[in-house]
């Protein structure tokens, strides 16, 4: 079974990663839409049409499944996918519901994209799943940029997660929501500016498990192939890989489109 994933960039590749642990049999076909990045200032038109374009394009190439690795993606066009893919459209949104039922300050914080925050499914998210706590939004761009240059930990690193985090800890959040692919890759940077008893939440080892949950139970087959392109630099991208998903055997190259 042959599963195509999607993302603006390289953060979908947190999602892949949680996938290929629990399913490492599966054949995962990933483009990153490095060339488009980010998603999240782009307005919906612009993200769905380029989410068809690559859609179409990991169709044309044998997935039978479609993981949208993208908060933004899903909220701005899951709907329009699923209305017109005959195939299983796996989406991710920011996990407010797991945050709000394990909050005990009453206050989580979410961290996610303009693009995700303005969207009309996030208002559903929030209103049906979290009507009795208070719910603080944080876009936080400039993950999504360290994460696309690879910069992971450090100075630079930690001073972009205290500028994202004071406004949520200053307001009693204890539980906080990693509402964008790009953002687990700084989880352990994050994970060390919280203080002790916080709760962190990334919906990719739930997205693996619905994955899993389509396919036809596995044996202990041979290990999938997995392959990673991008609408970007593929110098850029292998630089990266080493980091992103180091001792995974990964193939990659430069996505070309009109060839699909
Ligand atoms: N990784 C994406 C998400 O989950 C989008 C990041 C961006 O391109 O702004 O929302």
């Amino acid at each position: 079974m042959k599963i195509g994933l999607l993302d603006s960039g390289v953060g979908g590749l947190s999602v892949l990663r949680e996938i290929h642990r629990l399913l490492p049999s599966a054949s995962l076909h990933y483009v990153g839409d490095s060339a488009w990045c980010p998603y999240g200032t782009k307005s919906p038109e612009v993200i769905q049409q380029r989410v068809f374009e690559i859609a179409d394009y990991l169709l044309g190439h044998g997935a039978e499944i479609l993981v949208i690795a993208c908060n933004s993606a899903t909220i701005q066009a899951v709907g329009a996918l699923r209305a017109e893919y005959p195939l299983p459209v796996v989406g991710m949104e920011p996990g407010v519901k797991p945050a709000a039922e394990r909050t005990r300050s009453g206050v989580i914080g979410v961290l996610a994209t303009e693009a995700s925050l303005a969207g009309e499914k996030f208002h559903q998210l929030v209103n049906t799943h979290a009507s009795g706590v208070r719910v603080i939004t944080r876009p936080c761009p400039r993950f999504v940029e360290l994460v696309e240059a690879g910069i992971l930990d450090g100075p630079e690193a930690e001073e972009a997660v205290d500028e994202a985090l004071s406004p949520l800890l200053e307001a009693g959040a204890d539980v906080f929501v990693l509402g964008c692919t790009h953002y687990p890759f700084l989880r352990p940077v994050i994970e060390r500016r919280l203080p002790e008893g916080s709760v962190v939440i990334d919906t990719g080892p739930a997205v693996a498990k619905r994955v899993a949950s389509l396919l036809p139970a596995a044996g202990d087959g041979p290990s999938g192939t997995i392959h990673i392109e991008t609408t970007g630099e593929v110098d850029r991208l292998e630089s990266l890989l080493p980091r992103l998903l180091p001792g995974l055997p990964v193939s990659s190259a430069a996505c070309d489109m009109s060839k699909a």
